[in-house]
């Protein structure tokens, strides 16, 4: 199986088996951020969508949010979401594997929150891509994970998480870019089950100089 069949396949499963509710909320972090940064709607560009948590409030903004994710589960599921609030015509679902293929044109913000997977693919390589695809003045926001909750699939593994720094560097920006925000916050999450834990997230924002 190469990688793209493999998170195709990884992804389909896992959405495939899971409650369709979860992860139609938006990421707290990011709305709150977006409040300071970018507080007038425009095009945006969410990476690795999942259940359309972060698009579909976005398009609640006013945002025109293109969503991609190489699950088609997880696409349908951010398009059934749209209708559903009446912002179908905000809400454009694209289904890449960002490891392959990337979406065309430049966004005010483009976000990837929590763009993880257990598949082997060059993850830096698309965020740099990410960053190239933000359109002067424009946010690159990535919200990751810098520990690992219980549940996760990591859970138990040896896993060196990147800090903020560390993720700012591989992006490889030059001086056209100003970072905004590189820190690591601690917050409460909630797991598949219910269970909580606390957890920390590395929190990047950079700006791409008009
Ligand atoms: C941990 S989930 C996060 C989902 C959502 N952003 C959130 O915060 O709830 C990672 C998402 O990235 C997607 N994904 C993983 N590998 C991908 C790839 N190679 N190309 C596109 N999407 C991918 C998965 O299907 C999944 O929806």
């Amino acid at each position: 199986m190469n990688s793209a069949n493999e998170s195709a396949a990884f992804w389909e499963k896992h959405y495939a088996g899971m409650d369709a509710q979860w992860g139609t909320k938006p990421n707290a972090v990011l709305t709150t951020l977006l409040a300071d940064l970018a507080p007038i709607p425009r095009t945006a560009l969410d990476l690795g969508c999942g259940h359309g948590g972060d698009a579909l409030w976005l398009a609640a903004q006013g945002w025109d949010v293109t969503a991609v994710d190489v699950s088609q589960t997880a696409l349908d599921r951010v398009v059934a979401g749209a209708a559903a609030s009446g912002v179908t015509d905000r809400v454009h679902a694209q289904r890449h594997d960002l490891a392959e293929t990337f979406p065309d044109g430049t966004y005010d913000l483009v976000t990837a929150t929590y763009f993880h997977t257990p598949v082997s693919i060059a993850r830096e390589h698309v965020l740099r891509r990410a960053a190239q695809a933000v359109a002067p003045g424009g946010l690159l926001i990535v919200i990751e994970h810098a520990s690992t909750a219980p549940w996760s699939w990591q859970a138990g593994q040896d896993i060196r998480h990147p800090s903020p720094d560390d993720v700012i560097a591989s992006l490889q920006l030059d001086d056209a870019w100003h970072v905004t925000r590189g820190d690591a916050p601690q917050r409460t999450a909630t797991g598949p089950e219910g269970q909580t834990a606390t957890v920390t997230d590395n929190v990047i924002a950079v700006r791409r100089t008009p």
